[in-house]
């Protein structure tokens, strides 16, 4: 456990170097939503070391409900196509900009950042596997995942959110 949180780190880390060289430029705020969508890795909100892609946090925020409304569509309609799309979609979105990351974790401290990032990893990972059963035509666990994702969102603005958008810093 305490190896993986390490890797975790030192991924983390080098995401935002990476980031920070490829947008230093544009003071963190380019949108190239030409590569919103990039090829699976193990991208999530934060970072990623293969991804150049950020976008300011409510715009994520705004696109990710537009998924989560498409597959909800896609599942009253048993249209794992659409389904498929929304998780992926959801699975690839872009990076919150290293600007804004080193913001958060200045407002939410070291402790809750760590659950902030963990909430936003459980996330991505349901997304991912909601696309897998997608592809399988399993609504029933399709819909499952769906509901933990959902959870996953919803405690993230539970736990976090206020704190963030509260503070006079954001
Ligand atoms: C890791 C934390 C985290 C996760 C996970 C998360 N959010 Fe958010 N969300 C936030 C924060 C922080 C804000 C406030 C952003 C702001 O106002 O600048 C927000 C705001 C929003 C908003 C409000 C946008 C607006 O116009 O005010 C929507 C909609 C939203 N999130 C949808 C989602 C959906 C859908 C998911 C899951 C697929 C999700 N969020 C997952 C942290 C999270």
């Amino acid at each position: 456990m305490q190896h993986r949180k390490g890797s975790y780190i030192a991924i983390f880390l080098f995401g935002i170097s990476v980031a920070f060289t490829t947008i230093s430029s544009t003071n963190g705020r380019k949108i190239n939503n030409s590569k919103a969508y990039l090829p699976a890795t193990e991208n999530t909100i934060l970072n990623s070391p293969s991804s150049e892609d950020t976008l300011p946090l409510l715009s994520i925020m705004t696109k990710l409900e537009r998924d989560v409304n498409k597959i909800s569509a896609g599942i009253w309609r048993h249209d794992f196509q659409m389904i498929k799309e929304g998780a992926k979609n959801i699975a690839h979105h872009p990076k919150i900009p290293p600007r804004q990351v080193k913001l958060i974790k200045a407002i939410l401290g070291p402790d809750r950042f760590k659950n902030f990032v963990k909430t936003d990893q459980r996330v991505h990972q349901k997304a991912v596997e909601i696309a897998k059963m997608a592809e399988k035509k399993k609504l029933d666990v399709t819909t499952e995942l769906f509901l933990e994702m959902e959870r996953g969102c919803i405690s993230c603005h539970v736990d976090h959110r206020n704190k963030v958008v509260s503070s006079d810093n954001w």
